[in-house]
C-alpha cells in the first residue's frame, strides 16, 4: 500500500500555520500531512526540503480570450492557464460577457466552449452583467445556481459595459437574494467621459493622457456609491481592481462599520505608477489599464492595506494586448488604446517578493491573499485555497531563495511586452501541480489543453 504521490519535507504553509510535513496525494486529493509518511511504493516523490509547500494561487480576475477595444486579449485559456501555472497559479476566475440583448446564459455557454478543450488548469466565471432587463434579472438564481455565484457590474466604460445605478440597485438585490456576490469595476465612467472629451479636443492624444483623464476622485466616487448601493440593497460587494488610496478609504470606512465590503488590488499598482509613462513615443500604451496608473506614493498605502486586512486579495485583471499590432490601434488617439495588461504569470513571486520578502506581511497572509480569501470570498473553500486533507491537491513548490528578473523574453504569456520588465524577484515556484498532477517541474510543462475542470461554486459565504 502506498501513495500516489508524496511531497516530502517541505515547509507546508497556509493562512494560520507554517510547519515541516510530507504531503500524500491520491485520485487528485491530500490524503495525509505527517512527518515520515510511508514513501516506498509512492509513484512520484517530490523533494521538498528547505522549500514552501503553498496551496495553488487562485486568480480571480482573468480576461482570456475577451473581445474588447477592436480586438482579443492575446491568451486564450491555454496559453493563459499555462503561463498562470509556470506563476504558481492553479485556479482562475475569468469573466463571462452578458453583451446588450443577450441572455446570461448565452455568456455562459459562450465562455465554456472557449474555456473547456483548452484549459489546463482548473476555471470558474464570473458573468458580467452589461444589460438587465427583467428577463436577464430572472435569470441569475439559475446561473447560480450551476456554479456561477458572483456577478460583475461596471460603473465605467458608457456605451459599451456601464450600467445605470437603479439597475446596479437591482443586481445587488437578486444577487444578495440568489447568494452571489457583486463584483464592481468603480470608476465615475459619466465624469471621466467628460474629462476624456476635453483633453482630445485639446490635442492630449498620448497614452499618458489615459491615466491623466481618471482621476482618483473618480475611483473614490465610484467605490462609496457602490458601497452605499451595496448597504441599501442589504448584500455584499466586492471592489475590483483598486488602485488608490482615496478608494481605499472608502472602504475601510465601511468595513469599519461592520459592512460586508471587500477589495482587491493588483500587481500593476503595488508595482508601478504614473512615472512609468515617461517612456518615448508610443511604449507607454503598455501600461494602458483601467483604472490607470497613480502616483508613486499610492503603492505604500495598497502594501499597508494588504497588511491590515483593508484589502483582502491581490489578483491579476490579466487582461494582454501586444504592444504590435494590439496597443498600436491607439496610435494618435489614446481612447483607442485596448485597456488593459499582461500579469496572470507573476502575481504570486511579486506578491511574495514585495509582501514577504520586503517584511511588509507574513508568509501566512501571502497565502490568505493569493489563495485562501479568493478560496473562500468564491465559494471554493476548502476543496481549493488550503492544504488539508480532503483538499485538492493544487500544491506549489516554491523555492524562496531563487532569484528571478522578469522578462517577455522568457514569460510564458502570449503578449511580447512585460509590464514588468526588468524587476527583480525573489520566490519562485519550481513544482506546480493540479489535483495531484504536476503540471510545471523547473522550465517543463505537462499539462495537456482540456484537462482543467470548470469549478462549479458554492454560494457566496458573506450571505
Ligand atoms: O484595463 C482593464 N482593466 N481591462 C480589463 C477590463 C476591466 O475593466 O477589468
Ligand atoms: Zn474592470
Ligand atoms: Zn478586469
Amino acid at each position: 500500500m502506498g501513495f500516489d504521490t508524496i511531497i516530502a519535507n517541505g515547509i507546508v504553509v497556509t493562512a494560520t500555520d507554517t510547519y515541516l510535513a510530507d504531503v500524500a496525494i491520491e485520485d487528485g486529493r491530500i490524503v495525509a500531512l505527517g512527518r515520515n509518511l510511508p514513501r516506498d511504493n509512492a509513484k512520484c516523490l517530490l523533494d521538498a526540503a528547505g522549500k514552501y509547500v503553498f496551496p495553488g494561487g487562485i486568480d480571480v480576475h482573468t480576461h482570456l480570450d475577451m473581445p474588447f477595444g477592436g480586438t482579443t486579449s492575446a491568451d486564450d485559456f491555454e496559453t493563459g492557464t499555462r503561463a498562470a501555472a509556470f506563476g504558481g497559479t492553479t485556479t482562475l476566475i475569468d469573466f463571462a460577457i452578458q453583451y446588450k440583448g443577450q441572455s446570461l446564459r448565452t455568456a455562459f455557454d459562450t465562455w465554456m466552449q472557449k474555456a473547456s478543450s483548452k484549459a489546463t488548469a482548473d476555471y470558474g466565471f464570473h458573468c458580467i452583467i452589461t444589460d438587465l432587463p427583467d428577463a436577464q434579472l430572472e435569470e441569475m438564481p439559475q446561473l447560480v445556481r450551476e456554479g456561477i455565484t458572483s456577478f460583475k457590474l461596471f460603473m465605467a466604460y458608457p456605451g459599451v459595459f456601464m450600467l445605470d445605478d437603479a439597475s446596479i440597485f437591482k443586481a445587488l438585490r437578486a444577487s444578495a437574494k440568489a447568494g452571489a456576490m457583486v463584483c464592481m469595476h468603480a470608476e465615475n465612467g459619466g465624469a471621466i467621459d467628460v474629462i476624456v472629451k476635453q483633453a482630445l479636443a485639446e490635442g492630449k492624444t498620448a497614452p499618458k493622457y489615459h491615466a491623466l483623464t481618471r482621476p482618483t476622485t473618480a475611483e473614490a466616487e465610484a467605490t462609496a456609491r457602490a458601497i452605499a448601493l451595496a448597504e441599501m440593497a442589504d448584500a455584499p460587494v466586492y471592489i475590483v481592481h483598486l488602485s488608490c488610496n482615496d478608494a481605499l478609504e472608502k472602504v475601510l470606512e465601511a468595513r469599519d462599520r461592520g459592512l460586508p465590503v471587500y477589495a482587491e488590488t493588483c500587481p500593476q499598482y503595488l508595482y508601478l505608477s504614473i512615472e512609468n509613462f515617461d517612456v518615448p513615443g508610443f511604449e507607454g500604451a503598455k501600461y494602458v489599464f483601467t483604472p490607470p496608473l497613480r502616483e508613486k506614493w499610492h503603492q505604500e498605502k495598497l502594501w499597508k492595506g494588504l497588511k491590515n486586512d483593508h484589502l483582502q486579495v491581490v489578483s491579476t485583471d490579466h487582461c494582454p494586448f501586444c504592444f504590435k499590432e494590439q496597443k498600436e490601434l491607439g496610435v494618435g488617439d489614446f481612447t483607442k488604446i485596448p485597456n488593459g495588461g499582461p500579469g496572470i504569470e507573476h502575481r504570486m513571486s511579486l506578491v511574495y517578493s514585495g509582501g514577504v520578502g520586503q517584511g511588509r506581511f507574513s508568509v501566512n497572509r501571502f497565502v490568505e491573499l493569493v489563495a485562501t480569501t479568493p478560496a473562500k470570498l468564491f465559494g471554493l473553500y476548502p476543496r481549493k485555497g488550503t492544504i488539508a486533507v480532503g483538499s485538492d491537491a493544487d500544491l506549489v513548490i516554491f523555492d524562496p531563495k531563487r532569484e528571478h528578473t522578469i522578462s517577455a523574453k522568457t514569460h510564458h504569456m502570449r503578449v511580447d511586452y512585460s509590464m514588468f520588465e526588468g524587476i527583480k524577484v525573489k520566490g519562485m515556484p519550481d513544482v506546480v501541480l493540479s489535483r495531484g498532477r504536476v503540471l510545471v517541474e523547473g522550465d517543463n510543462f505537462f499539462g495537456r489543453p482540456g484537462q482543467g475542470e470548470f469549478l462549479k461554486r458554492g454560494a457566496c459565504p458573506a450571505l
